[in-house]
């Protein structure tokens, strides 16, 4: 199949990469020259594993293309799909300025039959002012369907989870559309759940705010954990073994961030009021978010009563491991709040530095070695629970911090062995562990 994607964020990017690799003819079309020519080299912008080598094949075997015009891929396209960032705007509400831009040149260049998907998180009638729009601006002889087929994708895992999703959602109305986008999906996935398309655009909200949902719900109980002597960690364990609750997205830490879960969450709550529905659940859910990461400030506070003059070091900056992507990342609010309360900062990460030094400039000092960045410090503070914080020499970050403090914000370690070791340990929804 002929296949152009508007867009190459990880959305449109991963979705090229999957289908070129599946043998469909891609062409991905952007703005900037440069960024064109750098993927057309093989260059990718984002850090996900697994996907230079599928771009870099596909681009060797033609199957892909990186393009600025719409004119080369669009008239012959079979499907085109629009995969272009919805920010928040500054109420909450998701800017859809680029998706209609996008649609107006999409529908200059339609010839023929073709199916115009899109797979940007747009609240639910947004498809149906996208189908409008390209009816007046098209071509009279050209014919199009218009599907709504959200993305469920997580960055880190983004080459799994689009080459094995859980359910594959096609909104869609035409039986013609239907049949080439199942087709299309085929090899993905057995699991394919054809609505209207407002269900289809519902589902993409639906689904991000309830795992934003059950987070903070973990979350919540965490701060009565620490109140009753109750380990969270089993707590979750204990209501995850019950099938109709399940396991994932249990873990309480110091809050969701990323592109998707705050910006979705507050798209559903804006959503609902133009609704008539005050959606106080997710308010709450925001706000036990919002909590989450000054709770944990708190206990850095508490504990040093002045942090004036103490140097902590942050280890993990991105806003989950596997990804250089800080956009709403706890750590930008933790660091802010404890650079606001005097604390020095050291930070190091294993993939977001160049995107944290755009954000705190000189405000922090960055490091390229997780060692490098504690000497010397007060205390030793896990932000995000990449693989290699588990794996540290103990003894060596004994030797090099000033006092053995650890204050973990995604319970990475084993308190009974951080004890041995002798370190004052906090960490999330469960007793701390005091040095002797
Ligand atoms: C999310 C959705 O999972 C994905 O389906 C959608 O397409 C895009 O948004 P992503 O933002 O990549 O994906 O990350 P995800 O793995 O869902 O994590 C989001 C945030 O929640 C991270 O900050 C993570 O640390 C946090 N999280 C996740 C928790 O705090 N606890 C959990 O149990 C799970």
């Amino acid at each position: 199949m002929k296949v152009t994607i508007i867009g190459h964020g990880y959305v449109g990017l991963v979705t090229g990469a999957i289908f070129s690799d599946l043998g469909n003819n891609v062409t991905v079309i952007g703005r900037t020259k440069d960024k064109i020519d750098a993927l057309n080299r093989g260059n990718i912008p984002i850090y996900e594993p697994g996907l230079e080598e599928i771009v870099k094949r596909n681009l060797k075997a033609q199957r892909l293309t990186f393009s600025l015009e719409y004119k080369e891929s669009v008239p012959t396209s079979d499907v085109v799909i629009i995969a272009v960032g919805t920010p928040s705007q500054n109420n909450g509400e998701a800017d859809l300025k680029s998706v209609f831009d996008v649609a107006q040149k999409i529908a200059q260049n339609l010839d023929g039959f073709t199916v115009v998907a899109c797979k940007s998180t747009v609240p639910p009638g947004t498809n149906r002012k996208i189908e409008e729009l390209i009816k007046k601006m098209k071509p009279e002889k050209a014919s199009f369907a218009q599907a709504s087929i959200p993305e469920f994708l997580r960055e880190g895992t983004a080459i799994e989870d689009t080459l094995k999703p859980d359910r594959i959602v096609i909104g869609v109305e035409d039986e013609k559309a239907k049949k080439i986008l199942c087709k299309l999906h085929g090899p993905l996935s057995q699991n394919t759940l054809v609505t209207n398309i407002e269900t289809a655009e519902m589902i993409k909200y639906t689904a991000n705010s309830f795992l934003a949902n059950k987070i903070s719900f973990a979350n919540a109980i965490s701060f009565l954990c620490e109140k009753t002597g109750a380990d969270v960690e089993k707590v979750m364990e204990g209501i995850g073994l019950d099938k109709r609750i399940g396991k994932a997205f249990l873990k309480a830490g110091v809050g969701y961030g990323g592109s998707c879960f705050p910006k979705d969450v507050k798209a559903l709550i804006h959503i609902s009021k133009n609704l008539g529905y005050n959606f106080k659940l997710l308010k709450e859910v925001e706000s036990i978010n919002k909590q989450a990461a000054i709770n944990f400030v708190k206990k850095i506070s508490k504990y040093f009563k002045n942090l004036r003059n103490k140097t902590l070091t942050i280890l993990g900056l991105s806003f989950k491991p596997d990804t250089d992507d800080m956009r709403d990342a706890p750590s930008i609010t933790i660091i802010n709040e404890l650079l606001r309360l005097g604390a020095k900062i050291k930070a190091y990460d294993p993939a977001a530095i160049e995107n944290a030094r755009k954000i705190f400039k000189n405000s922090i000092s960055l490091y390229k070695d997780p060692y490098q960045a504690m000497k010397g410090a007060d205390a030793l503070v896990i932000i995000t629970e990449w693989k290699e914080f588990r794996e540290l020499d103990m003894d060596k970050v004994k030797k090099l911090l000033k006092t053995p403090v650890i204050f973990d914000g995604r319970n990475i370690y084993d308190r009974e062995k951080i004890k041995r070791l002798d370190f004052t340990y906090f960490c999330i929804g469960r007793q701390n562990a005091e040095s002797n």
